[in-house]
């Protein structure tokens, strides 16, 4: 019955999810403010119109959180389905073929079905209505079987910061027995897994400061030390021949992992060869002694991810730049410390650097990682679910990115999360092209609900 109603609405549930879509939610972005509130304005209304009671737009500090419920019957569990409406920026926007707040369907050789390309389609507007319409469908069929409430927030894509403080002020409110969440991905179609587990990140920028102005490169060249050659030597020397972070003790807190999970991983059905085609690499890079999966997850890591100065317009300009730019985020395993890390960093950075240079860290955003116990009945709960929808078992992986609020809902409010998400690598999030499959995005819809019926029948 619930089947025949998302069945017979979901061309529906499509168009609303587009409209969502058009709005430009940049959380990290000062412009959009006003698209923000119109998107969390949105949510509301769609959570309002799917049977929500007691829906608010509740201010945080920053952008607001949407919260809505449906309180059936205080014996029943609750489940608090988190989400979030914000955006990365969608740049480059050139290399977008289609306008990145205009969705529409293609199909592609993976989605012969037809796949929707927007930014946010995927991570995490796409996922994060498969609730709304999960939950609809079983209100509209009589079929919720908990307590349920929402917490939809917009600055996930910026760290959460001001999340700390508003869950803390609203403990009452969104207590629950288990956190749902919907951001994450499969390990492919018909792969179905369960995330288990998050790494924690230290983002931060570096400043050098070479000369007191640009300098003429021939005059100076060879005689001046140049903050981006040396920004490069500096960077360069932070991951060793082996794949390790040189930084002194930034392994030391690192969670030894036991056999069983590696083992896991390493029979996890993953083709090298595929992964490195679908890149476009001829091969993957890491730390030595770790597979691929285990690089990506249970290993820690640290990128460059902008690096900026001197002459970057059209032709070309001879000088030594006055400075040098990078934004450098680590990414962390359980138990290390962001803010332990980034203070490790710092020190090493300005050890490392030439009396020619000045260095300033400015730190951005941390947040810490996560893991998920797989013999709890939520657990039980989702991967029964998926089992029904994709008849095959999930397997159990963590994964490599960062949700911050995971570690956060279990320190402030003790409460476990399942990170039930039904993404997939290609599908391009963070970057130009992000889409979601509608296979994907229905298959979500269809399995929730078995999830929620599952969970109360696990909990009695
Ligand atoms: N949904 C992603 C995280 C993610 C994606 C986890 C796929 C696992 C699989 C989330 O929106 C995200 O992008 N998080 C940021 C962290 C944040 C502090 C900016 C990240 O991981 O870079
Ligand atoms: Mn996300
Ligand atoms: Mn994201």
């Amino acid at each position: 019955m619930i089947n025949q109603y998302i069945s017979d609405n979901k061309n529906r549930f499509l168009e609303e999810l587009l409209e969502l879509l058009k709005l430009p939610s940049i959380s990290a972005d000062s412009r959009y403010v006003d698209d923000l509130r119109k998107t969390a304005e949105l949510v509301a209304e769609k959570l309002r119109e799917a049977g929500a009671d007691n829906v608010e737009i509740l201010p945080t500090g920053g952008h607001p959180a949407v919260y809505g419920e449906k309180l059936i019957d205080d014996k029943l569990p609750t489940v608090l389905v988190y989400g979030h409406y914000d955006v990365q920026p969608p740049d480059p926007l050139d290399l977008w073929d289609s306008p990145p707040f205009e969705p529409v369907i293609k199909k592609t050789e993976l989605h012969p079905e037809g796949a929707i390309f927007a930014r946010g389609a995927c991570d995490d507007k796409g996922q994060m209505y498969m609730h709304v319409k999960a939950f609809e469908a079983m209100i509209k069929t009589g079929n919720l079987p908990c307590n349920i409430k929402f917490i939809i927030e917009g600055e996930e894509e910026v760290g959460s910061e001001n999340l700390e403080g508003f869950v803390t002020d609203h403990k009452d409110k969104l207590a629950a027995d288990v956190v749902l969440v919907s951001d994450t991905g499969l390990l492919d179609k018909d792969v179905p897994s369960i995330t288990t587990g998050l790494r924690g990140l230290s983002y931060l920028e570096v400043e050098l400061t070479g000369p007191n102005r640009d300098l003429h490169s021939g005059l100076y060249g060879g005689a001046v030390g140049n903050p981006i050659n040396i920004l490069s030597k500096m960077i360069g020397s932070l991951i060793d021949d082996k794949g390790k972070i040189t930084i002194p003790g930034f392994y030391n807190d690192v969670e030894a992992i036991t056999d069983e999970e590696r083992q896991l991983i390493q029979s996890a059905p993953f083709s090298e060869e595929e992964y490195c085609k679908k890149l476009g690499i001829k091969s993957t890079e890491g730390e030595e002694g770790y597979v691929t999966l285990e690089r990506s997850s249970i290993r820690p890591s640290l990128d460059v991810n902008g690096i900026w100065g001197g002459y970057t317009g059209e032709g070309a300009k001879t000088v030594i730049p006055s400075k040098a730019f990078a934004k450098i985020s680590m990414r962390l395993v359980p138990n290390q410390d962001y803010e332990k890390i980034m203070k490790l960093f710092e020190d090493h950075f300005k050890a490392i650097a030439p009396e020619s240079v000045q260095v300033k860290v400015v730190p951005h955003h941390g947040g810490e990682p996560a893991v998920t116990p797989i013999d709890s009945p939520e657990y039980k709960a989702a991967s029964m679910a998926m089992e029904e929808t994709f008849g095959k078992k999930p397997i159990p992986l963590r994964s490599g990115g960062s949700i911050p609020i995971v570690a956060m809902f279990e320190r402030v409010l003790g409460l476990k999360t399942i990170l039930f998400g039904f993404g997939l690598d290609t599908d391009a999030i963070h970057s130009p092209n992000e889409h979601y499959g509608l296979f994907n995005f229905y298959k979500g819809i269809e399995t929730i609900p078995i999830f929620f019926r599952n969970y109360a029948e696990l909990k009695k």
